[in-house]
């Protein structure tokens, strides 16, 4: 029997950005699959612990370095320990949208200067094949719903959005220039959820930006209320509508990325895809999707919009269910209810 997994055994592969919360359920995914996954993460915004998760889900503890990617000399010293790299998936970067805005030097820097310092590397050592960590803030406000790959990338909206637009446009140069790679953009939707298992999952540093933490860390009595951000907006009940997708369907898309890349299966060598469910879910049919499959009513009320904060957005993901074979399986119901597994395991109270 043909083990479709083949390509995939024996490669080896740095996530970066691997104790992050998607790099975290993707090292898992590649794991499953038999890859080497050598982690580079410098934890600004994760912690050490998360590699204890990942053991626990594969029994594998992916060799990790402490170390920052704008950090040239570092990079260069894992390459020198590890040998032949068969791919690279980037997620290490800084992603608070109101932050960034305040940081916009220091969000340049990092998020610009480690992938520059990845492309460098690359084509020292002849790493041919990379994934990278996109976003749908690129489409800005649509004004055709749902979003497309072709649709008009709007200016950002913050300095962070920028950085995926510019990272996007790095990546495409350096692939014009180098006929023998190849990379391929993932542009999420809202990533949500925990591993089944609640070993791994979201570690927000103090008070959550996004929604479905702020909503767990509600019901276990860390925060009085949800704010919920508008109701007012051009929407069937007046809250925000977004695309949120469990994290573990988002991470398999990595897995199949790469091994597209791996078998020489892209169509060029640069690639984009939107990864999201194709189903536009407001914040209060969020919150009753959290309220039924916990049986917890929430604490929340109507508050003033937040500045920057896109109306509605969902995606097209029928590029990606053709070309990668994918699409998602894990409902919205069940992405809260791994949330809320994950929130009481941390807080000790499953
Ligand atoms: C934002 C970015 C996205 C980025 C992500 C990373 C934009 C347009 N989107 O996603 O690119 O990858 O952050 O963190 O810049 N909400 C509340 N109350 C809360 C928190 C959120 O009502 O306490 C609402 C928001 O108004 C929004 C929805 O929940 O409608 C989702 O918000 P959030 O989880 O922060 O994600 P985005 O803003 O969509």
């Amino acid at each position: 029997m043909v083990n479709l997994l083949e390509p995939l055994m024996k490669k080896k592969v740095i996530v970066t950005g691997g104790t992050g919360y998607i790099g975290s359920h993707t090292a898992v995914e590649l794991i499953a699959c038999g890859i080497e996954v050598v982690i580079i993460d410098n934890l600004y915004n994760s912690d050490i612990t998360v590699l204890d998760g990942i053991r626990a889900i594969t029994g594998i503890r992916p060799r990790f370095y402490e170390y920052d990617l704008c950090d040239m000399a570092k990079l260069e010293e894992v390459f020198a320990n590890e040998g032949k790299i068969d791919a690279i998936i980037h997620f290490a970067a800084y992603k608070a949208v109101g932050e960034s805005v305040k940081k916009p030097l220091e969000y340049y820097r990092n998020n610009l200067g480690s992938l520059i310092n990845l492309l460098a590397i690359m084509e020292k050592h002849g790493v041919a094949s990379l994934v990278f960590s996109s976003s749908c803030t690129v489409y800005g406000q649509p004004e055709i719903l749902p979003v497309t790959e072709s649709s008009p990338v709007k200016e950002a909206a913050s300095p962070y959005g920028y950085t995926k637009q510019a990272g996007e446009t790095i990546i495409r140069d350096t692939m014009a220039a180098r006929p023998e790679q190849k990379a391929i953009s993932l542009r999420y939707f809202n990533p949500i959820g925990a591993h089944p298992t609640a070993h791994i999952g979201e570690l927000p540093r103090g008070v959550p930006e996004n929604l479905v933490p702020f909503i767990t860390q509600t019901a276990i009595g860390l925060r009085e209320e949800l704010k919920v951000f508008g109701n007012d907006y051009d929407t069937p009940d007046g809250s925000c509508i977004r695309d949120y997708l469990h994290v573990v369907d988002l991470a398999r898309a990595h897995v199949i990325a790469l091994k597209r890349l791996l078998e020489g299966r892209n169509n060029s060598n640069f690639e984009i895809f939107n990864l999201g469910t194709g189903t536009g879910v407001s914040v209060l049919e969020a919150i009753a999707s959290f309220e039924r499959v916990t049986g917890i009513k929430l604490n929340y009320q109507i508050a003033a919009r937040r500045p920057g904060d896109i109306e509605k957005i969902w995606a097209d993901p029928s590029l990606a269910n053709k070309e990668l074979d994918w699409k998602t399986e894990i409902t919205l119901d069940e992405s809260m209810e791994t949330a809320w597994r994950w929130e009481k395991k941390i807080r000790n109270q499953s």
